[in-house]
């Protein structure tokens, strides 16, 4: 089966690679030429890395590499039988995007969406078919993080819902069903994680820094929330948090805060602009509490 990934950026080229991995023909498509150059470049890094590790052979990383077409034109994912959309968290450009592919491919391809917090109900209701919609939420880095949400909409259809976990349990994810709410699962759970950490800075008990050592050092965590907040790109997180704190009716628990909306605008937007709560230049200058 064809498989096709929209939007290039942290998360569709994890995905395409994920695809690739378990043998689809994938078509990666990204409307930004330099998005498309950049996932080509640091795909083929990552793939060289992993055959010089011994991980990967020769053989089974260029075949990964060659299954991926990469392009800037939608039309390219005519004929494929799934098709999972990463851009930018906003339901007009997803509305917009998902009208179009509605006229690309047929009737039976299955039309994901990898939404972090938007409905996948609303998501569908641009379709003339909303019964093939449904959400697949990866983690990030994708081909890392074993779990993957399985989200169907009111509209979704049981032999999509079915089609499509099968799918992503045979790509060797552990799937999960989750219902259509704000946030699903994981990150639903996870919006205190970092807002208490953010609040924790704005009513100046600790920095950045200081929290992050805590939470690794003292509290098991594998990443502290700064160093998570600059892993996922600050805007992201910010906009997840604010769609989420709408949509739970604006309950305080979820709101979102100024700090982190003054770096995601100042571009800080942490590893991918290089800065974020930390600095990430070749300059930068370890961090201790
Ligand atoms: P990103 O900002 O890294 O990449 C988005 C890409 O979409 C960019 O390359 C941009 O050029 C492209 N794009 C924007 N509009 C487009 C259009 N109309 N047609 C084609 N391409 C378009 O975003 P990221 O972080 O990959 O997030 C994408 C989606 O995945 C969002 O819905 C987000 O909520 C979700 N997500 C993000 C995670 C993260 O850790 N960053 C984790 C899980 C889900």
């Amino acid at each position: 089966m064809k498989v096709g990934v929209l939007g290039a950026g942290t998360m569709g080229a994890g995905i395409a690679q994920v695809a690739a991995q378990s043998g689809h023909r994938v078509v990666l498509v990204d409307v930004n030429k330099d998005a498309i150059e950049s996932a080509k470049e640091k795909l083929r890094k990552i793939i060289e890395r992993l055959i010089e590790k011994g991980k990967w052979t020769d053989e089974y990383g260029n075949g990964v590499y060659g299954r991926i077409k990469f392009s800037t034109e939608m039309q390219d994912f005519e004929g494929s039988g799934m098709i999972i959309e990463a851009i930018v968290e906003n339901i007009e450009v997803k509305h917009a995007v998902f009208s179009k592919l509605e006229s690309i491919v047929d009737e039976k391809c299955i039309l994901a969406s990898n939404t972090s917090s938007l409905s996948i109900a609303a998501i569908g209701s641009i379709l003339k078919n909303p019964s093939r919609v449904i959400g697949i939420h990866f983690f990030n880095p994708a081909p890392l993080m074993p779990l993957v949400e399985i989200i169907p909409a009111v509209q979704t259809s049981e032999s999509v819902t079915k089609e499509a976990r099968s799918i992503i349990d045979s790509w060797e994810k552990v799937t999960v069903l989750a219902k259509d709410t704000p946030g699903f699962i994981v990150n639903r759970v996870a919006r205190p994680f970092y807002g208490e950490a953010l609040r924790i800075y704005e009513e100046g008990i600790a920095d950045f820094a200081t929290i992050d050592w805590a939470m690794t050092a003292l509290g098991g965590f594998r990443m502290g929330p700064f160093t998570l907040m600059d892993y996922i790109g600050n805007d992201i997180n910010y906009t997840v948090t604010e769609s989420v704190f709408k949509a739970f009716y604006y309950d305080p628990r979820y709101k979102p805060s100024f700090t982190q909306k003054r770096h995601s605008e100042a571009g800080y937007l942490g590893r991918k602009s290089g800065r974020g709560y930390f600095d990430y230049s070749e300059n930068a200058v370890a961090l201790s509490p």
